[in-house]
């Protein structure tokens, strides 16, 4: 009997089909093969319909009803914030603290009936899609913890269904649009829904903190690399010698928590680029992989402010950025 054909009886057989089973030897013994072969067919048939009476119930144990429908959501928004990949955005909305940002709803669905009494509430959950996830992953290393763990133990993106939930401040609705703040979201995230955030349901206060709680592991250090150009390294070098400050210091150390654009850290975009300021100083900077350049330094003091200043008589802060102004010139960002 070619395999595949012993292979059909058992199948056969074993699944409990015993009229099939029957018809398949008669039609063995019908078809080219030898009749004395299909009646040892019908023999190990009997065995394997003995066994299959025994098994029937094997399926019940075996076979676990599994949902496979696909579920289907039609964004209701999306997000505009100032993280536009993932390494820039922060952890947890928490660690996004202050941090603006816009749900846009779409228009057309009567979503602006949907928001109304909204402002009540000072908090929302915003469920979302991460639509930049890569593809699951059974088992990640969260950044607090030591050693991998599986997926649901955290709330990194890389599940099955890639659903964030993040609490975020309202700060005000204009319109279909909501102003929130302390995101941890990427800019243009398809926004699937939004709850108000109740405090005495949702807030357990004994919700201890899992393996977080037993690794006591420190929040990661810093993430970013940051690496000084030469002209860079040169102002850092004279402001050292004029200052007694380790300018480069306090600058590595802002840069390397991320380049984003940030209130709290001073950031913003300029031209192709992005301008941090640390007291009155500034540094120009790129962004490259996960590689943050800093090409130069300048003056946050307006051209025009430096010109008024009369030598002697200006502050000791302003005379010393005349002085790295006429050394380096006046770089003309702000
Ligand atoms: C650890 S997750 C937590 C998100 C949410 N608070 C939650 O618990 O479901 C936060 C990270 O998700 C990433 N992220 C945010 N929006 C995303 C998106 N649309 N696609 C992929 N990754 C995203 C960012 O890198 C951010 O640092």
């Amino acid at each position: 009997m070619p395999a595949s054909s012993l292979n059909l009886t058992c199948t056969f057989a074993f699944t409990g089909v015993p009229a099939f089973s029957a018809l398949w030897t008669f039609l063995l013994a019908a078809s080219r093969f030898s009749f004395s072969f299909s009646v040892f067919s019908f023999f190990a048939l009997t065995d394997f319909l003995t066994l299959s009476r025994a098994c029937s119930f094997l399926p019940l144990i075996l076979t676990v009803p599994v949902p496979t429908t696909p579920v289907c959501y039609r964004p209701i928004g999306v997000v505009r914030s100032p993280f536009t990949e993932p390494a820039q955005a922060p952890r947890q909305p928490q660690r996004g603290a202050g941090v603006e940002a816009r749900i846009e709803l779409h228009a057309g669905r009567g979503f602006e009936f949907a928001l109304s009494d909204i402002e009540t509430w000072r908090y929302l959950w915003v469920l979302f899609w991460f639509h930049r996830a890569e593809s699951f992953r059974a088992k990640v290393r969260p950044p607090r913890s030591r050693t991998r763990r599986g997926l649901f133990a955290t709330r990194a993106p890389h599940r099955p269904n890639p659903v964030g939930m993040s609490v975020v401040e309202l700060v005000r609705v204009e319109g279909l649009v909501l102003h929130v703040r302390d995101v941890d979201i990427l800019d243009g995230t398809p926004v699937l829904d939004i709850k108000p955030y109740v405090a005495y349901s949702d807030a357990v206060p004994d919700a201890g903190a899992g393996w977080l709680g037993a690794e006591a592991v420190q929040d990661p250090g810093p993430r970013w690399h940051v690496e000084f150009l030469p002209r860079a390294r040169e102002q850092i070098e004279f402001l050292r010698s004029e200052l007694g400050a380790d300018l480069g210091t306090a600058i590595r150390d802002l840069l390397s928590l991320g380049p984003a654009p940030h209130p709290y850290r001073r950031i913003k975009r300029e031209g192709d680029g992005f301008v941090l300021s640390h007291k009155s100083w500034r540094a120009r900077f790129q962004v490259r992989d996960q590689m943050v350049e800093v090409g130069a330094l300048g003056s946050g003091y307006r051209a025009r402010e430096l010109e008024a200043a009369t030598p002697g008589s200006d502050s000791a802060d302003l005379s010393l950025h005349r002085r790295f102004v006429e050394r380096f010139g006046y770089p003309g960002f702000s």
